[in-house]
């Protein structure tokens, strides 16, 4: 993969279009926000959704070697004593004598406080885990915590999961869910919160078989990504050098995305080896085995885990499809979003808002709402609302005029191209349906036929 310099969107652009359109919002922005947790806005939470799903049908649905699970936020606080959480998962924090700030000190350039130059303490170790009470006492004894991956959730789930759905070897569970992190430093919007949502699969294989899986999953991973349309020159493989494994892994590669600060994660792919497993069955005193008819004998499987985060998709998914151009000899800003993820599937435009078209437009956005997500805009001129579309990234606007009470026709324009097509409303939910399944718009019906090339 060549390897662009620059992303071509800046992330105050990124910003100011999740905030303006519904997107993204600050959390509980009326108090003031709370730092690095975000809102999902009625389009943002369309477009979260539809990744979500698409992760979904592709990882699990699709697949009849994967299951899903929901397993819970909170778990028993001794899964996290097992799992080299409690122990391990924190980063070393030096603090500035002078004006208190706290900094990673793996992240310094330097021993002294970048912000005004002071002295730096000692570095001592902070636990990334959000800590919290369970029932009315709060004493060390009810002491539980918000989970900081979902992974923990499948490992603990392997024996259930084995005995009530009879997978073979290989398989995996999926699950899709919230994870929390205290984190030291955060900031660049979305990318790093403390609270966000992780979409991982733990994959388990024979022993011998762990690199090859390990490879198989680096490129259905990079794949799925592509065939959302994210570029693939904007996608490159990082292989962990041996000292930055953690504890846990084996070996570990990130995907990395040309986000608008630089190369950083997008997801990470570990081979964890039997680690979970032999630690949480030593850790609960249950057998966490696997009984290989071939051999006959017990194996504990190695584990392959590709792990994405939901929002970081969905950031990387944005800068990839921003683009800005001129149509109609205005200016416009677009996204290029695929199909599938698009939050709204297409907008129905009447042309005017009196009663007889609007009640004829109006009926043919009911009848389109029962399959998609779709909008309905009435207000301002034909060009300003085919903007406003463009950039939410609708891939089709459906344009409803006067002539379409005669000969009951609709145009269909295509955000990327601008050519329309002028189709019977009789087959308008076929044409759309195929439209964005892909067909090329001038493959027309019946009876429909160019408008604008
Ligand atoms: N179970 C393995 C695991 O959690 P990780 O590399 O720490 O591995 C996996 O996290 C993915 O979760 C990352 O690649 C990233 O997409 C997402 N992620 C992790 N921390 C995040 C944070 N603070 N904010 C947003 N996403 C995060």
């Amino acid at each position: 993969m060549t390897e662009p310099a620059k992303a071509k969107v800046d992330m105050e652009k990124l910003v100011s279009l999740c905030r303006r359109r519904g997107f993204i919002f600050p959390s509980s922005e009326i108090y003031g926000g709370l730092s690095s947790c975000w809102d999902y806005g009625p389009l943002g939470v369309e477009l979260k959704r539809n990744i979500k799903d698409a992760w979904w049908r592709a990882m699990v649905q699709q697949r009849d070697d994967m299951v899903g699970l929901d397993s819970s936020i909170l778990m028993h606080p001794q899964t996290w004593e097992a799992s080299g959480h409690v122990q391990g998962f924190s980063d070393p924090l030096v603090e500035c004598k002078e004006c208190h700030r706290r900094w990673r000190s793996d992240e310094l350039e330097g021993d002294k406080c970048p912000e005004c130059g002071g002295e730096l303490t000692e570095p001592r170790l902070f636990n990334l885990m959000f800590k919290t009470f369970m029932g009315p006492v709060e004493d060390e004894a009810s002491v539980v915590y918000l989970r900081p991956e979902t992974a923990q959730g499948m490992f603990v789930n392997f024996e259930n999961v084995l005995n009530t759905t009879r997978k073979r070897l290989p398989f995996g569970i999926a699950q899709i869910g919230k994870s929390f992190r205290n984190e030291v430093t955060t900031g660049n919007f979305i990318f790093r919160s403390r609270e966000f949502e992780q979409m991982e699969i733990e994959f388990f294989v024979k022993p011998g078989t762990d690199q090859q899986w390990f490879d198989y999953w680096v490129e259905e991973r990079i794949n799925w990504y592509a065939g959302l349309g994210i570029k693939r020159e904007n996608l490159k493989l990082r292989p962990h050098e041996k000292e930055e494994l953690a504890h846990y892994a084996r070996a570990c590669s990130d995907i990395n995305y040309l986000f608008p600060m630089g190369w950083a994660e997008l997801e990470g792919i570990a081979n964890r080896g039997d680690f979970d497993l032999v630690q949480h069955a030593s850790s609960s005193g249950k057998g966490l085995s696997y009984y290989d008819e071939e051999a006959k004998e017990h194996i504990v499987p190695y584990i392959i885990e590709p792990s994405a985060g939901v929002d970081r998709t969905f950031l990387a998914l944005l800068c990839d499809a921003y683009d800005e151009d001129e149509a109609e000899g205005e200016k416009r800003v677009l996204l290029h979003l695929h199909p599938d993820l698009a939050p709204l599937k297409a907008a129905v435009l009447p042309l005017s808002r009196k009663e007889h078209l609007a009640s004829f437009a109006k009926d043919i956005y009911a009848d389109l709402r029962r399959h998609w997500m779709v909008g309905y805009d009435d207000a301002q001129s034909i060009g300003r609302r085919y903007r406003r579309q463009d950039e939410i990234g609708t891939p089709f606007c459906v344009t409803v005029d006067f002539e379409s009470l005669e000969d009951k026709q609709v145009t269909i324009r295509e955000r990327d191209s601008l050519r329309q097509i002028r189709v019977p409303i009789e087959g308008l939910e076929a044409t759309l349906r195929a439209k964005l399944g892909g067909e090329d718009l001038f493959v027309l019906p019946e009876g429909g036929r160019v408008w604008k090339e």
